[in-house]
């Protein structure tokens, strides 16, 4: 990672703590190399999802994970985070990390898409109670359509019921990170 992902990154971690009273369940949607996850995981009190389309990631993740001592309970999962709604299925989420793109130090041909992206996102914002950051990383060809994709999508979200925080350099294909909070869970 670079460091305007790095800091984007951490500021993403400050923000979840500012914003998020409760972390019982928790998603990392895209765990690569676990760091988003070690986070969730040390702030979580019941159970933490990690998702990813890689062998590899589950593994660097698992390894970050005990090599943290951390003894939340967590659950690795080799899928897509598409198909969020068959392992979670009616749990409320607290917190959510969705950083998009590929695997820092990995192949760089396997990267989330649009399609997936947008279907994990109607999924977790459907179950979400809580908080949601998003990495986007539009300096890449499928990281560009995605970026647009999730831009359009964040401005359905209806104003009542979310408060939204972008941040972003001023450069168009520098990361642009999204927090996302529910405000009113019942309207
Ligand atoms: C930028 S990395 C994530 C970094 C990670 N959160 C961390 O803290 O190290 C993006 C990850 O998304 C994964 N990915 C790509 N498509 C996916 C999909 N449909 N479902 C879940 N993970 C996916 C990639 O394999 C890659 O590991």
């Amino acid at each position: 990672m670079n460091q305007e992902n790095v800091s984007l990154t951490a500021f993403a971690h400050q923000w979840i703590l500012k914003n998020a009273t409760n972390f019982q369940f928790a998603v990392d949607a895209t765990c690569g190399n676990g760091l988003d996850s070690v986070f969730l995981a040390k702030n979580t009190t019941g159970k933490l999802f990690c998702f990813d389309i890689q062998e590899e990631a589950i593994q660097n993740t698992k390894a970050k994970l005990l090599q943290n001592h951390l003894h939340c309970q967590y659950q690795l999962i080799h899928d897509s985070h598409e198909n969020i709604k068959q392992y979670i299925d009616t749990l409320s989420i607290d917190v959510a990390m969705m950083n998009l793109g590929y695997l820092p130090h990995g192949d760089h041909s396997i990267t989330t898409t649009h399609t997936s992206t947008m279907k994990a996102l109607d999924e977790i914002h459907k179950q979400l109670k809580g908080v949601m950051t998003i990495l986007c990383y539009p300096g890449h060809a499928q990281g560009k359509i995605e970026t647009q994709a999730v831009a359009k999508w964040i401005a359905t979200l209806d104003s009542k019921q979310w408060t939204i925080e972008t941040k972003r350099a001023l450069h168009p294909d520098s990361p642009i990170l999204y927090c996302l909070k529910k405000t009113c869970v019942d309207l």
